[in-house]
């Protein structure tokens, strides 16, 4: 095999990056999209051959080695099953599952089938989060006390992500999820160093949310994570947050401080009286001073995230513990514990890796 053959399921925002990052990569190949709508959008964009309304039609292709997991959340579970019980590998995008329950079966049914599983975080490729982690080693601040990470923004797009049962839950499980499975790849050592302790808060949902009470789910959360040798995490995930997407980690060492900007960090500053098209993900106009992202989906980690989900497929090597699917079990679990948290008003304790 000289190129991985991919099938993607879902055809939107999610699907757009993974198409994209596909597009970069001479060993990959998508053959076939499978959605519920825009189809046509897609497959004209990326030249795909193949459209298909009903993704268990697509999976009945011998030639497909990959799937792309792209759809909401509470679909996540079926079609991986579904792809696993194909033989194919799969590749899903955050959050695993919407239920620890599901996320099990997930890993599960894949390790039966004898198929790899990835989960998609892409924060463990984007390239500053590698460099500051190749930093660290070197002991440039010394030993690891606290980590502070969020991933803030206006408002989901998608109108799944905006109810609970479809999404798990609010901006806690859909955006809170990459600090945590950061956190996790970062100072979990490859799941040796266990989280003992988890603190959740969130204002809600619906007509306790801030500002979207349209969604079900929450739209302000905070977590606290106490790891096995005392270093401490706070994350955050909320909908609050106007002027494009703010991604942000701090670490605090006893030598020294790293602060990391994802998406404001761009070389480029732009004073525009008209506007012009597009600046940063969640912008809602592009007025005055602004800082447009050059590589948004190279710089948020996707394009070496899919890269080195190929290169396991092609050269039938396991993914690092960061990318599997026990990881993404591990990140609900936390998330999950979170919530209780938040629910009990209490300090969750357990043995997350
Ligand atoms: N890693 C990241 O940073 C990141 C960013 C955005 C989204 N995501 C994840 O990607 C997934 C998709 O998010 P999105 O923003 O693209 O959502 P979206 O609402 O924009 O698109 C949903 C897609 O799912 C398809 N779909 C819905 N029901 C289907 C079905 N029964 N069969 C086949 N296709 C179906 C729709 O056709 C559509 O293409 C979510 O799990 C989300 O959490 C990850």
């Amino acid at each position: 095999m000289d190129k991985v053959k991919i099938g993607i399921v879902g055809s939107k925002f999610a699907a757009d990056f993974h198409c994209d990052s596909y597009s970069r990569n001479e060993h990959a190949e998508v053959v076939a999209v499978a959605a519920i709508d825009n189809l046509e959008e897609i497959s004209g964009k990326w030249k795909i051959p193949s459209t298909y309304q009903d993704y268990k039609e697509m999976l009945k292709r011998d030639d497909i080695d990959l799937v792309s997991v792209c759809v909401p959340n509470f679909l996540h579970h079926d079609v991986v099953i579904a792809a696993a019980r194909a033989e194919k590998h799969v590749i899903c995008e955050k959050p695993l599952a919407t239920t620890i329950e599901d996320a099990k079966e997930m890993v599960e049914v894949c390790r039966k089938e004898g198929v790899k599983l990835f989960y998609g975080e892409d924060w463990c490729f984007a390239p500053a989060l590698m460099k500051v982690i190749e930093t660290v080693k070197e002991g440039a601040i010394g030993k690891i006390l606290y980590v502070k990470a969020k991933e803030t923004h206006n408002g989901t797009h998608s109108p799944f992500a905006k109810n609970a049962k479809y999404c798990g839950g609010g901006s806690l499980i859909h955006l809170g999820i990459h600090p945590v499975g950061w956190i996790l790849h970062f100072l979990g050592n490859q799941g040796k160093n266990k989280v003992t302790e988890v603190i959740g808060k969130t204002n809600g949902g619906g007509k306790n949310n801030y500002v979207h009470k349209d969604n079900s789910g929450e739209d302000w959360a905070l977590g606290i994570m106490k790891f096995a040798n005392g270093e401490q995490a706070f994350v955050e995930g909320n909908y609050i947050t106007v002027g494009g997407m703010d991604d942000k980690v701090e670490i605090y060492g006893t030598e020294g401080v790293i602060k990391i900007d994802l998406t404001f960090g761009s070389p480029i500053s732009i004073y525009s009286r008209p506007g012009y098209s597009y600046c940063i993900e969640k912008t809602d106009n592009t007025l005055g001073w602004t800082k447009p992202a050059v590589d948004e989906f190279y710089n948020l980690g996707y394009v070496k995230e899919l890269a080195y989900v190929v290169e396991c497929v092609l050269n039938n090597k396991e993914p690092i513990y960061s990318l599997s699917g026990e990881m993404g079990l591990k990140c609900v679990e936390i998330i999950q514990a979170m919530y209780q948290s938040n629910r009990e008003g209490k300090t969750i304790t357990g043995n997350w890796a």
